[in-house]
């Protein structure tokens, strides 16, 4: 599904992505793991568009992605939940989600300036709805994002990274700060997603959500890919216990 060859990034004299090659297959969910500042996001910025790289090549479904625009790479495809907060603070849950659902900003503004038809309102209302009893919001339709908790705001955002239109889901720590009866919930929803036939990858700090959740682990220290596997091997992996515990 998402292949990427030889990537570099440097930021100075920072090498914050060195040489990483993996691939991501469809259907499944990996975990893109590795201590602060090892280049989890700057991975994620390359593919996304928003970050060039200095050389290396980013596949996705058999695609050059590698110098295509922020918006190129959304239209083919790719959604994201960035690592800290975007929602607009002064919309409502709903509107937030409509936004998601509808990205383009002529199209928002024809939903909200009512020139979008009836059938399309009710659609959307629809897709929102079943997003929302999901995550378990139902009742904070209407309320202002603003008011909402932290983990309320990460379910949201969330919601917001599925219902965008994708066949490629890209989680920046979708369960920082999130309690652990929401981390389950958030688990499941995943697992839900990948039973329907969707393809995953996520940052994660958390190494037991991690293990728990993925099919494949990639790890990384400074830029570099230190070990790929499933969740047993890499648990077991002394390289990895090291970069993680520094011994
Ligand atoms: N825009 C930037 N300009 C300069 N340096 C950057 C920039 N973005 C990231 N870096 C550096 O690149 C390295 C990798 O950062 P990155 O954010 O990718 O790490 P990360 O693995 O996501 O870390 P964390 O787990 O803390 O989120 C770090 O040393 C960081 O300081
Ligand atoms: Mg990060």
């Amino acid at each position: 599904m998402l292949k990427i060859e030889d990537l570099n990034k440097f930021f100075g004299g920072i090498k914050a992505v060195d040489g990483c090659s993996f691939e991501i297959k469809e259907k499944t969910i990996t975990a893109l793991i590795g201590p602060n500042g090892s280049g989890k996001t700057t991975i994620f910025n390359l593919i996304s568009g928003i970050l060039r790289p200095d050389s290396g090549k980013i596949m996705l479904g058999g695609k050059d992605i590698t110098d295509k625009s922020i918006e190129d790479i959304s239209n083919l495809g790719i959604s994201r939940l960035f690592q800290q907060t975007r929602l607009f603070n002064n919309l409502t849950v709903r509107e937030n989600l409509l936004l998601a659902l509808d990205n383009e900003d002529t199209k928002f503004w024809s939903v909200f300036v009512l020139r979008a038809s009836a059938d399309k309102k009710n659609k959307f209302e629809k897709k929102i709805q079943e997003m929302l009893e999901l995550v378990g919001l139902e009742e904070f339709a209407d309320k202002l994002a603003r008011d909402l908790s932290y983990g309320q705001k990460r379910l949201i955002e969330l919601s917001r990274a599925i219902l965008n239109p994708h066949n490629f889901l890209m989680l920046d720590e979708p369960v920082s700060g999130v309690a652990p009866r929401l981390r389950e919930k958030i688990k499941e929803i995943l697992i839900g997603l990948k039973e329907k036939g969707e393809t995953i990858l996520l940052i994660e700090h958390d190494m037991n959500f991690a293990f728990k959740i993925s099919d494949d682990v990639i790890v990384l220290e400074k830029g570099r890919v230190i070990a790929e596997g499933k969740p047993d091997e890499i648990k077991n992996n002394p390289r990895v216990l090291e970069a993680y515990l520094g011994n």
